[in-house]
C-alpha cells in the first residue's frame, strides 16, 4: 500500500500527509512545484516512478473570487487537471479519492444537501469543480469524490485563521450572516479521505452544525474568553455581505459518509476544543 498525495503543500494536503506519517501509512506527497496536475505527461512519469496503490487529490484552484477573474486557470486546474488525475489513476489501475466542494450546489435548498441532489453551481469555482467531478468519473468510474465545506485547521490560511489573527489586533470584528454552511476540520477530513479510499462514488463530509460565519466566529470568541485568552477584540457583530457567487445555504448532509465510515463526523464543540488545544 502506498498513497500519493497531490496538492501536498495546501492546508488539506499537508493534513493528509501528516495523518499518513502519524499512522505510519506509506505515502509520497507532491506539491504543485513537484507535480502539476495540469501537466499530464509529468503526472504519468511520476505515477510510474512512485507506483502508488492509492491517490488522494487535494490539488485545486480554490479561490472563489479569483476564479471569476481567472476562468481559464480555474477550469485548467479544477476541471482538466482533475481529468488528468483520473487518466493517471486509470492507467495505473489504482484507487483515486478526489476532493470537491459544496459550491457545486446553488444554495436554494433549506435542508442539508444529499449526494443525490442535483448540482447547479452559481459561480465559476463551483462550475469548474463540478466539471472536474464529471471528467474524473468519465475517466475512472471507480473514483471516490468527497465534497466538503469551509475547511479550517492548524495549517494554511482560511477564514478562521484570519479571524483569529484579527482578534489579536482589532477591537471590533464584523462577520457575515449571509451564508449558512458546515465548517470542516482539516485533520478530520484527512482521516476520512484515507478511510474512504476503498470506496467509490460521491460522499459529503463536514464537521460543524449548519452555521453562519458570524456564529462560527462567535463560538471561537466565546471559547477564547472562557479559556482566558488575551485578545484585543471586544465585540463581534453580524453584517450582511451577500455574494452572488456563493450559495447562501450549502450545508452538506453526512448520513451516507457516516454509514460508510462507521462513525459520524465529530461534532462542532469537540473539534473547536481540539483546535484551541493545539493552537493555544
Ligand atoms: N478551503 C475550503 O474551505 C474548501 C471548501 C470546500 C472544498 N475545498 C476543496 O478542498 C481541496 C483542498 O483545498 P485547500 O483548502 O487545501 O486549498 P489550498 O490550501 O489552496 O491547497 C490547494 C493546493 O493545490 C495546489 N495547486 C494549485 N494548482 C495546482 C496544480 N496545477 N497542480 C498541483 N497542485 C496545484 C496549491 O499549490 P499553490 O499554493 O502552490 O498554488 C495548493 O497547495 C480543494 O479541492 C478545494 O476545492 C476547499
Amino acid at each position: 500500500m502506498k498513497y500519493w498525495i497531490l496538492g501536498a503543500g495546501g492546508q488539506l494536503g499537508q493534513a493528509v500527509c501528516q495523518y499518513c506519517a502519524e499512522e505510519k501509512i506509506p505515502f509520497v506527497g507532491s506539491t504543485r512545484a513537484q507535480a502539476d496536475i495540469t501537466d499530464l505527461e509529468q503526472l504519468k512519469r511520476l505515477g510510474d516512478q512512485f507506483s502508488p496503490t492509492h491517490l488522494i487529490n487535494c490539488a485545486a484552484y480554490p479561490n472563489v473570487d479569483g476564479a471569476e477573474a481567472n476562468i481559464e486557470k480555474a477550469y485548467g486546474v479544477n476541471a482538466i487537471g482533475t481529468e488528468n488525475v483520473g487518466i493517471v489513476g486509470r492507467e495505473l489501475g489504482i484507487k483515486v479519492v478526489h476532493v470537491s466542494t459544496d459550491y457545486v450546489f446553488d444554495g436554494e435548498k433549506d435542508s442539508p444537501y444529499l449526494e443525490t441532489d442535483r448540482p447547479n453551481p452559481i459561480g465559476v469555482y463551483g462550475k469548474s469543480k463540478l466539471e472536474g467531478e464529471q471528467r474524473l468519473l468519465e475517466q475512472l468510474g471507480t473514483a471516490c469524490i468527497v465534497r466538503t465545506s469551509w475547511i479550517f485547521g492548524q495549517r494554511g490560511r482560511n477564514f478562521i485563521s484570519s479571524i483569529l489573527a484579527r482578534m489579536q489586533t482589532e477591537e471590533h470584528i464584523q462577520a457575515d450572516t449571509d451564508q449558512i454552511n458546515r465548517a470542516t476540520f482539516n485533520s478530520d477530513l484527512a482521516h476520512a479521505l484515507i478511510d474512504l479510499s476503498c470506496h467509490s462514488g460521491i460522499f459529503h463530509f463536514a464537521n460543524g452544525k449548519p452555521s453562519t460565519r458570524y456564529e462560527i466566529v462567535k463560538d471561537f470568541y466565546d471559547l477564547a474568553m472562557k479559556r482566558n485568552l488575551t485578545v484585543k477584540c471586544q465585540k463581534i457583530s453580524p453584517v450582511s455581505i451577500p455574494s452572488p457567487i456563493r450559495p447562501k445555504y450549502s450545508a452538506l448532509d453526512t448520513k451516507k459518509v457516516s454509514l460508510a465510515l462507521g462513525r459520524k463526523p465529530r461534532v462542532w464543540e469537540t473539534v473547536l476544543g481540539d483546535y484551541f488545544d493545539a493552537h493555544f
